[in-house]
């Protein structure tokens, strides 16, 4: 089994680059026929979602933008700390049909941050696509409209994903060793 060292821990192989492109085609497959006709900007939420991005716009087939947000810790007096802020959005959003591209949504507490601010953008309306998906971790209420994989509550490394900033490189998917 290919296992890789990142920083201290070690992972093996779990999903190869070629099964994830299956799943990303079947999503775009969804998204081609689902949103057929609308006024649609995909937006990306770095660093993670990078790689998945990539190639799911690579497969859609409908007239549509693209940009890229970050979350940002609060620079502020918020008590919570956990706060974070959507930045880097330029594009006027009002009317327009946004599709959130995530890596993974494990609680779902950042969806739930990103949907808060997205909304006061009015767009038409809203959409959920992450790659991988931990629905035994979800606390959301968010309804996420396009999952690639669901997956146990493992951590993963790879395609986009890191650890401590690092792994995001790997072209497949690891799993932590225990
Ligand atoms: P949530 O807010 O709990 O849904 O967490 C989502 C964020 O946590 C993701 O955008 C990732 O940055 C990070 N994350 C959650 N699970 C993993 C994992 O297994 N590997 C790497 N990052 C993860
Ligand atoms: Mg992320």
């Amino acid at each position: 089994m290919k296992t890789v060292k990142v920083l201290d821990k070690s992972f093996k192989l779990y999903i190869p680059h070629d099964k994830i492109q299956e799943h990303i085609a079947r999503v775009a497959n969804q998204i081609n026929t689902d949103l057929k006709g609308k006024d649609i900007i995909f937006m990306g939420i770095l660093n993670g979602s990078f790689m998945f991005a990539s190639d799911l716009m690579k497969l859609i087939d409908l007239p549509s933008q693209i940009t890229f947000l970050k979350l940002a810790s609060y620079q502020g007096t918020n008590s919570t700390g956990s706060v974070k802020r959507l930045i880097g959005l330029n594009e006027d959003i009002s009317g327009k049909t946004v599709v959130v591209i995530e890596d993974i949504v494990d609680t779902g507490i950042t969806l739930e941050q990103i949907q808060k601010q997205l909304i006061g953008y009015e767009p038409a309306a809203i959409k959920y696509a992450t790659l991988l998906f931990k629905p035994n971790a979800y606390k959301g209420k968010i309804d996420i409209d396009y999952v690639g994989i669901e997956i146990p509550n493992d951590f993963i490394l790879g395609y986009g994903l890191d650890y401590n900033g690092y792994g995001r490189n790997l072209a497949d998917l690891y799993v932590i060793n225990e």
